[in-house]
C-alpha cells in the first residue's frame, strides 16, 4: 500500500479538480460525470435531489446513508467527507433550525463549494469545517448521528477513522455509513493504483474486515440495511460493493 501522504495528496488532487471543474456552480445539474471510475452512484428520491441545492448533487455518492439514520428535530449531525453538501443538506431539512448539521471535508475547492450552497440555499443550521476524518475537528461526545457517503474507503487508516467517530458520538449516538468494500482479495494491479484509490476501489477494505474495524472501535448493534454489488472489476474471487450500515455507540461506553 502506498504511504499515508501519497493517498491524501492523490485523494485531493482529484477531489479538488472535481469541484473546481464545476465552478462557478459548483456542478451542473447533471452531475460530475466522470467523478467516479468505478460508475457507483447509487440514487436518491427524485424528490430529494429536488430538494438540494443543484451543485449540492455531484454524483459522488454510493447510497442514501441520510434515510437511513433515522434523523430528529434538534439532533447534531455530523458528515465525513461531504463533498458538495448534498447529504449534509439532506440532514439539514430533517433536525430542522433546532438542530445542526457539521460537513468536514479535506479538500479546499470542495468546502468552497458546500459554503457557497450552503449560502444559495438559505441554510443556517449547516457549517462546512476544513479537516481530516482521522482527525476530527469536532469536540468529543457532542453527536448525535455520523453520516458518510463513500468516503472511509479513501481514508488510509480506516480503523483510526472509526475510532474518531466514536470519539465524537454522544454515548447511544449512532453511525450510518455508506461505502465500498471488497468481497476477496483486491487484484494486485489494482491495489496500488493511486487513481483508482482516489475512484473509490483500491482502498475498498474487506468487508468482514470493515465491519471488525467497527466492532474493534466499541460499536454495537452493527446491521447493514443495503448492499449492492457491482460488475466493475469483478473475476471469479473477487467484487466490489455498496453496502449501509448502521451501528451505535453503547449508551453506558466502555472506552
Ligand atoms: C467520493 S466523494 C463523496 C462526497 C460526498 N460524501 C457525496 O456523497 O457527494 C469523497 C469526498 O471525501 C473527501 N475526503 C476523502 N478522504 C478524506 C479524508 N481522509 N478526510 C476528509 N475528507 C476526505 C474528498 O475530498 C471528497 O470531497
Amino acid at each position: 500500500m502506498a504511504d499515508r501522504q501519497t493517498i491524501i495528496n492523490s485523494v485531493k488532487s482529484k477531489y479538488g479538480a472535481v469541484a473546481r471543474a464545476s465552478a462557478p456552480s459548483c456542478c451542473n445539474p447533471s452531475g460530475c460525470g466522470d467523478c467516479q471510475t468505478t460508475d457507483i452512484s447509487v440514487g436518491y428520491a427524485t424528490d430529494e435531489l429536488n430538494s438540494v441545492p443543484k451543485g449540492a448533487s455531484m454524483g459522488l455518492g454510493c447510497g442514501n446513508p441520510t434515510s437511513f439514520a433515522d434523523l430528529k428535530p434538534g439532533e447534531v449531525v455530523l458528515d465525513l467527507g461531504s463533498g458538495g453538501g448534498i447529504d449534509c443538506f439532506l440532514a439539514a431539512k430533517k433536525v430542522g433550525e433546532r438542530g445542526f448539521v457539521i460537513g468536514v471535508d479535506m479538500t479546499e475547492a470542495m468546502i468552497e463549494c458546500a459554503r457557497q450552497n450552503a449560502a444559495s440555499g438559505g441554510y443556517s443550521n449547516v457549517d462546512f469545517r476544513l479537516g481530516e476524518i482521522e482527525e476530527l475537528p469536532v469536540e468529543a461526545s457532542t453527536i448525535d448521528a455520523v453520516i458518510s457517503n463513500c468516503v472511509i474507503n479513501l481514508a488510509p487508516d480506516k480503523s483510526r477513522v472509526f475510532r474518531e467517530v466514536y470519539r465524537v458520538l454522544k454515548p447511544g449516538g449512532r453511525f450510518s455509513v455508506s461505502d465500498v468494500v471488497a468481497k476477496g482479495p483486491i487484484p494486485s494491479t489494482v491495489k496500488n493504483d493511486m487513481e483508482r484509490w482516489a475512484g473509490c476501489v483500491s482502498g475498498a477494505l474487506d468487508k468482514n474486515d470493515y465491519l471488525r474495524l467497527v466492532q474493534e472501535a466499541g460499536f454495537e448493534r452493527i446491521e447493514i440495511r443495503s448492499e449492492v454489488e457491482y460488475d466493475y472489476q469483478r473475476t471469479a474471487d473477487f467484487s466490489l460493493a455498496s453496502v449501509t450500515l448502521v451501528a451505535y455507540k453503547p449508551i453506558n461506553e466502555k472506552h
